[in-house]
């Protein structure tokens, strides 16, 4: 069986052919993300492989239907950029990647808090040109903050238990409260207090409920001086709601792996293009916040994870019939 990849990157192909020879499928890979147009190349492919950034809305379905594509393979955990209704009613199953890794997400949003705190991105620059003063440098102890956390899936319990063993006061937002969070001293309340915490992570997926989350409203809710971190999907935030917010100190410190509009701008070098994306610009010019492209999941043992599981997802599906990744919203 063929599968088609979209938006390949160099390091998909790596670890997507390390694993391959386990599974005997013949694996094409497309730089370009899936498009209606694109969906042209899948040639004879049962199965389409697909990442965060790749819109698959009624038109792209439709598309790959009609090219005899079975099976939509996601090989992430976020399925917000996938209609699963236009799917369904194509006849094209979807799963993704539920669980990979999520130590290295959380571990990523505690190296944003700690980089925006510690300002050792600083720091490096500064002592490589010989400057060794300290003077606006200064942090704060992450140890005793209150830390909320708004989503206790995998990542967000995963970053719970970090948070915890740096000894802070751990509150969290959930639809569903975790006992096993809650044994070891997580405690479960409303969004209002958590959003009053010191340091705030979300770790929700986007879906309806959730979009834009982070808004004037909720940010009214936040302590002045708050620092924010968003490894999740960038529509939980309103972005002009935070400009706002950081421009009048109500953010102390934003760091944020993913972005509303990044689809254009993020796994891609735009170094000598001109950004017309005037958001990011302005987020890029505050000194108090951090943006990495998407890069929380990037880690070896989540890459293997990832092609692993991609592949295991396809293989039940076609050997099988069997969905045990299906992406589906809670009933
Ligand atoms: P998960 O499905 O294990 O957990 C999500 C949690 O959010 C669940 O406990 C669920 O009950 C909760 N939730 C759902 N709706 C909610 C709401 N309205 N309010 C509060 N909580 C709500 O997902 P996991 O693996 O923990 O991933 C979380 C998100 O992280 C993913 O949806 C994805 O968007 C993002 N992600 C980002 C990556 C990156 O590289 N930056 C990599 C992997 C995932």
């Amino acid at each position: 069986m063929k599968i088609a990849f979209f938006s390949t990157q160099p390091y998909d192909i790596v670890f997507f052919n390390k694993h391959k020879e386990e599974f005997g499928y013949e694996l094409v890979y497309f730089e370009s993300s899936l498009t209606k147009e694109t969906a042209n190349l899948v040639d004879g492919a049962e199965a389409v492989c697909v990442f965060v950034n790749d819109k698959l809305g009624v038109d792209v379905m439709e598309a790959l239907a009609a090219k005899g594509v079975k099976m939509i393979a996601l090989r992430c955990a976020g399925f917000n950029n996938v209609d699963l209704a236009a799917a369904k009613s194509n006849g094209i199953q979807v799963c993704r990647v539920p669980a990979y890794s999520p130590e290295a997400v959380a571990e990523h949003a505690v190296a944003m808090l700690l980089t925006l705190n510690r300002k050792t991105h600083k720091a490096y620059n500064r002592v490589r040109e010989q400057n060794f003063s300290l003077n606006g440098l200064l942090g704060f102890d992450v140890h005793n903050k209150t830390v909320g956390v708004v989503g206790t899936g995998n990542i967000g319990k995963a970053f719970c238990k970090i948070m915890l063993g740096f000894g802070c006061k751990v509150s969290a937002f959930d639809i569903i409260a975790n006992k096993d969070l809650e044994a070891i001293g997580v405690a479960f309340k409303p969004l209002s207090e958590v959003l009053a915490c010191d340091i705030i992570s979300l770790h929700c997926p986007l879906n309806d409920q959730t979009k834009h989350i982070i808004n004037d409203q909720t940010i009214a809710m936040m302590k002045k001086g708050a620092t924010l971190i968003n490894t999740s999907r960038g529509g939980l935030i309103d972005t002009k709601a935070v400009i706002k917010a950081l421009k009048a100190g109500q953010i102390a410190y934003l760091g944020i792996d993913v972005y509303e509009q990044e689809e254009k701008l993020f796994f891609r070098d735009l170094s000598s293009d001109i950004i017309q994306d005037d958001l990011i610009q302005r987020l890029m010019s505050f000194p108090n916040v951090l943006i990495t492209a998407h890069q929380a999941f990037f880690t070896e043992d989540a890459l293997n994870q990832i092609s692993q599981t991609t592949l295991k997802n396809i293989k039940d599906f076609h050997e099988n019939g069997k969905l045990e990744n299906q992406a589906a919203f809670l009933a």
